[in-house]
Parts: C-alpha cells; sequence; structure tokens
C-alpha cells in the first residue's frame, strides 16, 4: 500500500522587508545576503499571526468537508509554541472544524518536528489505512535586529495530509536517521529570540547530511544517480547547496548540474519568505514542485530533514500521476506577490512588537490582518483566536463557564 503526501498548503504572513534595504541598514555589502546567504526577502509577521494561525491557514488550501471528517490525527510540529501545556494542534482544530475523535497533540524537535509528525502519521496511515492524518510545520524564525542571524529569520507554515493512495506523493520507508545531543541551536523558555553558534550550526547540518546519506546508501544500495531531485531543510538557501556540493561529485557532471538545476526550483519560496523552521524543507519541496515544469510521474525525490539539538533524517518518495493537478501554485505566487512590503524602520518596530507577558489583557491591532485566521488579543490569560467568516466569537476553543481562573 502506498502512504504519503496526498495534500500539500502553505501560508506565509501578509508583510516583508527586503533584505538589501536590511543589508544597507546595517552597513553590509548587500551580496553577501542575496550570494553568500541566498535569501532574497524574509516575512515578518505581525503580533495577529502565531504558530497556530500560521498552520490553520495553511490548511485552507486544499482542506474539504469530507476531509475534515477523515482525520483522526492532527499533529502540529513547531517550536514556536503558543502555551506550556496545551498543544496547538488543538486550536488548530478547533479553527478549521476538524473532527473531535481524533489524536491532536504537539511535536517539539527544532526544525525536524514536521519530519517527526510526517513519519509518525505515515505509521499511523500504514496500521488504519481508512484514516488520514493532518501535519503542520508553524514556525516564526527570529535571532534580534542586527544580529548574525537576523538575514535568516522568516516565518510561515505547511499543512500536509498523509493518507493512503497519495495523490502528490508516495514514500518509499526507507528513512535513515540520526539524532545526538549538541549545542548548536536553542532557545530558552524565557526568551523569544533563539541563540545559535551560527558557523558551528552551519557544520553540525553539513556533518549530520553526510552521516544520514552514507547511512542510506549502506542500506538502500541507492546512489545519487537514482535520485532526480534532493530537497533540503533550508535555514537559507546557501545551506542546503553546501550540503548537496558535498555529494555532487558521486555523479556525472551532467547529472549534477541536472541536481543543480533541481535545487535551484527548490529554494525559490525560501528566498522570498526566510527560514519557517519545521515546515521548511516542506516549504523546498513545495517550491520544487510548483516551480518545475519538467519533472514527471514515477521521479524519486531524497528529502533531508535536520533540526538543531540536534537530529537529522534521509528518505525518499515518489512523485504520484496527476501530481500537477494537486498544486496551488498560483494561489502561492499570488499570496507572496501580494505582501505589503516594510521599510527597514517598519520592520523594525514589528519586530520589537511584544505581547504581554505579565498577564495583563491585550488587544491586537488587527486592521491589517487579510488572512483568514489571526490573534485578536489576549484576556485572562487567553488567547483570542478569530476567523474572519465567524466574525467576533472566540474561534480557538468553546465557550467556557465564567469561573474564576485558579
Ligand atoms: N558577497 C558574496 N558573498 C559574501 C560576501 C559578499 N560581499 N560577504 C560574505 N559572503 C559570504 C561568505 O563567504 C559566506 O559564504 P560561505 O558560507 O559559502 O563561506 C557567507 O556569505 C556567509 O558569511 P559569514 O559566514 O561571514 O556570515 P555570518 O558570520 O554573518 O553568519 C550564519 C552566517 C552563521 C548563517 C548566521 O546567519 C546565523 O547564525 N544564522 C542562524 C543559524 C543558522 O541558520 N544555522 C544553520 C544551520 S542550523 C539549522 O539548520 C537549524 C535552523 O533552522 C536554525
Amino acid at each position: 500500500m502506498k502512504i504519503g503526501i496526498d495534500q500539500i498548503g502553505l501560508f506565509t504572513p501578509g508583510q516583508y522587508v527586503d533584505l538589501v534595504e536590511v543589508a544597507q541598514a546595517r552597513g553590509v555589502d548587500p551580496n553577501k545576503f542575496t550570494i553568500g546567504i541566498g535569501q532574497d526577502r524574509q516575512s515578518v509577521p505581525g503580533l495577529t499571526q502565531d504558530a497556530v494561525t500560521m498552520a490553520a491557514n495553511a490548511a485552507l488550501d486544499f482542506l474539504t468537508a469530507e476531509e475534515r471528517d477523515q482525520v483522526e490525527l492532527i499533529i502540529l510540529g513547531t517550536e514556536s509554541g503558543v502555551d506550556n501545556s496545551k498543544a496547538g494542534a488543538l486550536y488548530v482544530q478547533h479553527l478549521l472544524g476538524l473532527n473531535q475523535w481524533s489524536r491532536a497533540f504537539e511535536i517539539k524537535e527544532a526544525c525536524y518536528g514536521a519530519t517527526a509528525g510526517l513519519q509518525m502519521a505515515a505509521d499511523f496511515v500504514a496500521a488504519h489505512p481508512d484514516k488520514k492524518a493532518l501535519v503542520f510545520g508553524s514556525d516564526i524564525a527570529r535571532y534580534g535586529l542586527a544580529t548574525g542571524g537576523e538575514v535568516t529569520q522568516g516565518a510561515g507554515a505547511v499543512a500536509m495530509l498523509i493518507s493512503a493512495n497519495p495523490r502528490i506523493l508516495a514514500l518509499n520507508n526507507d528513512s535513515v536517521y540520526r539524532s545526538q545531543s549538541i549545542q548548536d541551536f536553542w532557545r530558552p523558555v524565557y526568551s523569544d529570540i533563539a541563540f545559535a553558534r551560527g558557523h558551528y550550526s552551519t557544520n553540525q547540518y553539513i556533518d549530520f547530511f553526510q552521516k544520514v546519506w552514507a547511512k542510506y546508501r549502506e542500506e538502500t544500495g541507492h546512489t545519487l544517480d537514482d535520485f532526480k531531485a534532493l530537497c533540503f531543510h533550508l535555514p537559507y538557501t546557501k545551506q542546503g547547496l553546501k550540503a548537496l556540493r558535498k555529494i555532487l561529485p558521486e555523479t556525472n557532471v551532467d547529472h549534477q548540474q541536472s541536481l543543480l538545476h533541481y535545487y535551484d526550483e527548490s529554494i525559490q519560496y525560501t528566498r522570498q519568505i526566510g527560514n519557517i523552521y519545521t515546515g521548511s524543507l516542506y516549504l523546498g519541496l513545495l517550491s520544487l514542485l510548483e516551480t518545475s515544469t519538467s519533472l514527471a510521474a514515477g521521479d524519486t525525490i531524497g528529502l533531508f530533514s535536520y533540526g538543531s539539538g540536534a537530529e537529522g533524517e534521509f528518505y525518499s518518495a515518489e512523485l504520484q500521476p496527476g501530481f500537477e493537478e494537486q498544486l496551488h501554485g498560483e494561489t502561492h505566487q499570488q499570496m507572496l506577490a501580494n505582501r505589503r512590503q516594510l521599510s527597514v524602520p517598519e520592520y523594525e518596530k514589528v519586530f520589537s512588537e511584544e505581547l504581554p507577558t505579565d498577564g495583563s489583557a491585550y488587544k491586537a491591532d488587527t486592521s491589517n490582518e487579510k488572512a483568514r485566521f489571526y490573534l485578536a488579543g489576549i484576556k485572562n490569560h487567553e488567547r483570542q483566536y478569530r476567523d474572519h467568516l465567524r466574525g467576533n466569537e472566540d474561534a480557538g476553543a468553546e465557550s467556557a463557564p465564567d469561573e474564576p481562573i485558579a
């Protein structure tokens, strides 16, 4: 039985900053950002979007009434969680009106969370072929203004429907994974910005890739020649290229050129959006599928997932007949083109705005928020989610009795 990605959707907030302008404001040669790092623009989330709303918005690309009922597993992979106890997946379930006879929870392992969710969902479908799973990777990447990591920030979410007989990509059940406790990147619970040993993290990413790729080759007998394209976790687009270049000499020059061509197609969305952590690998996959005109059913795609801390996984999947018809390329191009450009001072202002951390109530300015699901504020320590279609009612949870909160 084939199991894999049946549908895939994308959301990114409606504002961006141009990284050439950021480079100029920081006194850096813009070529460092656009060529050395490989980023052009960066999505800038206001306080009205968080990991929950972005995930729910990403599923709107494809979710049908029938699928809402068939989903029995809802997994949110995120490292930008909004609560230390309640899973963001439950808010997403309520926002999207998903089946309540389901398991819903959140997974954290840095940028690897969505891959953990995807593999768990595939196992779930293998055990229950008539059921479906929704897996989200949704994050806001924040390092701080004028830091080394600033150019690698971003925000967005990918939603994936996992099922038997998938219409886009069937997993080949050949994962090789490795985990090891290292301090390359982390975010303590008291901080809303990440800390990274930037160059160490870059080298660890490559080291994990080389190790899982070597083991994958050994275990499966496959070589680089068996792959039409490779997709990578993309903290910035140069990172995946650095990894790819390590193994290119394993194939002939023509195939090297072809892999580089597909790599270029896989990084187009990330160049515009930035790092979206858990969803990043799948943003690369989406970019490849929606940009390329030469992929065909039966082509094998390799996927490398990396989460700092750290965990790496390499696996392969096969494109399914008619996959092109399941994509939403035009919608995504429009979403990117319709974003509002912020000047650098505007971006710095948005970046510096924070939700209260002392428990006080907060009402967000939602006048510019066009996305269907958004955060309207905080009241009684509870996030107030809204659905443009449902007006002012709380769209994130059922109404609770009016009882003092302990
Ligand atoms: N023109 C063209 N290229 C230029 C240039 C110019 N004028 N000036 C510099 N460059 C090139 C450099 O040669 C370098 O290229 P190589 O990497 O190919 O050698 C590149 O631009 C970057 O230069 P630096 O290494 O000097 O950049 P930096 O010190 O400012 O840091 C960074 C870059 C480490 C990625 C930093 O942005 C960072 O810390 N980012 C956050 C951490 C991160 O993204 N790590 C990735 C791996 S961890 C992971 O994958 C998980 C995750 O999502 C976070």
